[in-house]
């Protein structure tokens, strides 16, 4: 087995490094712990043990209880899961309020549900891509089934006023979903005080292999599948368990929930010395997003003048990578409706990439990206003008 190359990973929110002690904690049931968890037998009985424990540990990430987890196949499902789930609770109710600026697992959904009859509010953002709480209020009604606002933003990091949103909505008397995706990991989740219904998240962001989720559903919410099988999951969610993908992300959650505690600092720090560096290195730059309410992770950066996607590719010769906008849209190169809904016009959002970093990133790491960028924004800014 050759050793990977030697590339500097800055596209966290996009997916993230796995870990080898997570790894290793799955293999077995890779391999000789094969049983399947509904089997009465011992082997059978070791893989549901193990499932038990990694939804403790999941829950122990979100403080709350381990009966509240489900798990999943990614973060789309879970969304998908939270939100037929609201819909299907009360079907007088055919109204469901989102953002623009959500991620395609809870637009595309929203937009479907749009065509079979339900009415979608689609809330807007400011220029600093946050909502405003008083529009939440306003868009509720008593037909409304959900409220699905996302923790943290996918391309800028900007935090939303969650906790105000979920007294808005229990005020109201609507579910209230999160797409906490981005959040997870990156900055504390007490679910035990927030009284919310419904929370998504995923393994991948969280230095995790892909192909695992979970749904958080409050004990005291009403949870209907939109899937139809076994009793898996207490009957919640059909399908025989990924098993090693669970306890895959059980330990990403427990190294996660440790990791907090000691890189918090670190990573914010990377951050904010690649935006002080580049700012005071890169000619008329601009940060996009709530800098106040962000992410500690994340940067998105507009170079007027330079077409990203070419930016990108010059930086992928360099071996870094970055993003041009969120990993699922990226390839069409259409300008980020992230940034287009904070007001930023087309050519702007088309010359923006998206720095995201995790624990694994150093300042020497940091200090040489921005050199390149420096010398590449420089020679395609020359040829353009
Ligand atoms: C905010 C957000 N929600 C949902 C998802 C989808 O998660 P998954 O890739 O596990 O389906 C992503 C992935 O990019 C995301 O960033």
């Amino acid at each position: 087995m050759s050793l990977p190359p030697s590339v500097i990973y800055l596209d966290n929110n996009a997916t993230t490094q796995t870990d080898p002690a997570v790894v290793e904690a799955m293999l077995p049931y890779l391999t000789f712990r094969y049983g399947n968890p509904s089997s009465p037998y011992a082997l059978g009985k070791e893989s549901a043990r193990a499932i038990q424990v990694a939804r403790e540990q999941v829950a122990a990430l979100l403080k709350c209880e381990a009966g509240e987890i489900i798990f999943t196949s990614s973060g789309t499902e879970s969304t998908n899961a939270a939100i037929m789930s609201a819909i299907a609770a009360d079907p007088d109710r055919k109204h469901v309020v989102t953002t623009r600026v959500e991620h395609s697992a809870t637009l595309k959904t929203c937009e479907m549900l749009a065509k079979r009859g339900y009415e979608i509010t689609w809330l807007g953002v400011n220029s600093q891509g946050q909502v405003n709480p008083e529009d939440v209020e306003k868009a509720l009604r008593s037909d409304t089934a959900l409220l699905s606002v996302m923790w943290a933003n996918n391309e800028t990091g900007t935090l939303f006023p969650i906790k105000d949103l979920i007294e808005i909505a229990r005020q109201k008397g609507v579910y209230f979903h999160t797409d906490a995706v981005q959040a997870i990991g990156k900055i504390p989740i007490a679910l035990d005080t927030l009284g919310i219904q419904f929370l998504s998240l995923s393994g991948h962001k969280l230095h995790c292999p892909k192909g695992v989720g979970a749904l958080y559903v409050n004990k005291k919410t009403r949870f209907i599948p939109f899937m139809t099988g076994g009793s898996q999951e207490n009957n919640r969610r059909g399908g025989t368990e990924n098993v090693a993908l669970i306890v895959a992300l059980g330990k990403a959650c427990e190294l996660a929930r440790e990791r907090m505690e000691i890189e918090d600092e670190k990573i914010l720090h990377i951050r904010n010395t690649f935006e002080s560096s580049l700012l005071s290195s890169v000619f008329d730059i601009k940060i996009n997003g709530d800098l106040q309410n962000r992410l500690p992770n994340t940067t998105n950066v507009t170079f007027p003048g330079i077409d990203s996607e070419a930016l990108l590719m010059l930086l992928d010769e360099k071996q870094i990578c970055c993003s041009a906008g969120s990993a699922c849209t990226s390839g069409s190169h259409a300008a980020s409706h992230v940034l287009k809904a904070m007001g930023i016009s087309d050519a702007q959002a088309r010359a923006s990439l998206r720095f995201s970093f995790s624990h694994l990133n150093t300042e020497t790491e940091i200090q040489h990206v921005v050199e390149q960028i420096t010398v590449l924004v420089k020679k395609i800014r020359k040829h353009t003008v």
